[in-house]
């Protein structure tokens, strides 16, 4: 959330270059995103693709929607031969499933089981598959709860924003602190050993102290994983029209290196810009997002990245529920659909893989981009100069200095 590089309008230097070197596509993960675009009521701060649900949301219609949408993903060409390559007449199984939004858990228990019995019959699942289905506390009911821990869903995203009711008041929350806890607590009563809490810093007229404090609280409720993002205006938001008083750009910085410390403290390493986990306990779908895995896109306004022998392409649903309730299960509800350019995959990967702490190997490059290592060779050497990475023999990773300056760092791979 800290970071937004428009990629779009970037001019390609050599123009339209197929890539060099296929790369082999034995061995690139596969994930499936599943968007979700409502929510009880939009927050003045959030532009995700979420709606607010007047009135009732028409779920069996929605579900069967993504499913037609998912059979359209699956018939296209040249995912269709990704998925079946020569030689190899099995798809690869999912590594992981997100259900995001939006607010999924508006969605009953049953409707969630119906939607992964589909996508089950449809794709192979790894044995270890990780299931994310996220939740507002303000629509954290234990017997849906139950049933989406019966229907496969094994983590849980719980959007809790902060431990103190004056802040979700000014945040517009639909929840309080109570019901914050009150839905981690029914989260761990229905069996879920994995839990995420979304954790914003920088609120308005917050301070360090209490920022802190805030994550203390969270902490305490042990966690497996905390996302802490700073709070950022986003354009076309209640909050960009009406700006509340944030806390300035150096508060914001004390208020992270202080949350890295006091997380590093309580056992959660950080892992991604945003991202801190307990051992064994980082997020398997988001990090293939990072390490520029595959992923298939479904649902109002998702998006899907694949790569086939030709390329890596790009799709995009249409936002809008309605128009997409419309289409879904043809080519009408995609509203965009790219190959990406050899020329911008070094941005694209960096873009991703450079968020994480880890930094990426050459193997990993070479790998998901299909170009050689050396298509990076200018953006490194200036990159050094700076100081904004640091390598070993194996690893290319953002120093601290790239890490506060990660913008500046990924300018040099446009
Ligand atoms: C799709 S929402 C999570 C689930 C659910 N909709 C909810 O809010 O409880 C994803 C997360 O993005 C974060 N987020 C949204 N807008 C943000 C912003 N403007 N700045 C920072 N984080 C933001 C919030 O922490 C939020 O929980
Ligand atoms: S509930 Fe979540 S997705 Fe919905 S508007 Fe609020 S932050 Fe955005």
């Amino acid at each position: 959330m800290t970071l937004r590089l428009e990629a779009a309008g970037r001019r390609e230097a050599g123009g339209e270059r197929r890539r060099k070197a296929l790369a082999p596509l034995e061995g690139i993960p596969l994930s499936l995103y599943i968007h979700f675009p409502w929510c009880v009521r939009k927050c003045p701060y959030c532009d995700f693709n979420s709606h607010a649900a007047r009135g009732d949301i028409e779920e069996d219609r929605y579900i069967d929607a993504l499913i037609r949408d998912l059979d359209y993903e699956l018939s296209l060409a040249p995912l269709a031969s990704r998925l079946s390559p020569p030689g190899r007449s099995l798809p690869p199984p999912l590594a992981s499933i997100f259900a995001g939004g939006g607010t999924p858990s508006l969605f009953s228990g049953r409707a969630v089981g119906r939607l992964l019995e589909a996508v089950a019959a449809r794709l192979a699942f790894a044995p270890d598959i990780e299931i994310t289905l996220e939740a507002n506390p303000g629509t954290a009911d234990a017997g849906n709860f139950s049933e989406y821990r019966a229907a496969g869903v094994n983590r849980l995203s719980i959007g809790v924003q902060s431990l103190e009711d004056a802040q979700l008041k000014r945040l517009g929350r639909i929840h309080g602190r109570d019901e914050a806890l009150a839905a981690y607590r029914t989260a761990r009563a229905a069996g879920f050993d994995n839990i995420n809490l979304d954790l914003m810093y920088a609120l308005p007229q917050q301070t360090p102290a209490q920022a802190l404090a805030d994550l203390r609280a969270a902490c305490a409720l042990a966690p497996e994983h905390l996302s802490y993002y700073q709070l950022t205006l986003e354009p076309n938001t209640e909050f960009a029209a009406h700006p509340p008083p944030l806390p300035d750009d150096e508060t914001a910085w004390t208020m992270q290196l202080a949350g890295q410390d006091l997380l590093a403290a309580q056992g959660y390493a950080q892992y991604e810009v945003s991202a801190y986990a307990q051992t064994g306990r980082q997020c398997r779908h988001n990090r293939n997002y990072w390490e520029f895995g595959d992923y298939l896109g479904v649902g109002a306004g998702a998006h899907g990245k694949y790569s086939s022998p030709g390329g890596i392409v790009r799709r995009a649903r249409h936002k809008h529920p309605r128009s997409y309730l419309e289409a879904a299960g043809g080519a009408a509800a995609v509203q965009e659909e790219k190959a990406v350019a050899a020329a911008e995959l070094p941005f694209e990967f960096a873009m991703n893989a450079l968020r994480l702490n880890q930094g990426f190997s050459r193997d990993l490059f070479e790998h998901r981009t299909g170009l050689p290592i050396a298509a990076l060779d200018t953006a490194l050497n200036q990159a050094r100069q700076k100081g904004l990475i640091e390598e070993d023999r194996h690893q290319i990773r953002a120093s601290a200095f790239g890490r506060a300056h990660l913008n500046a760092l990924l300018r040099e791979f446009l």
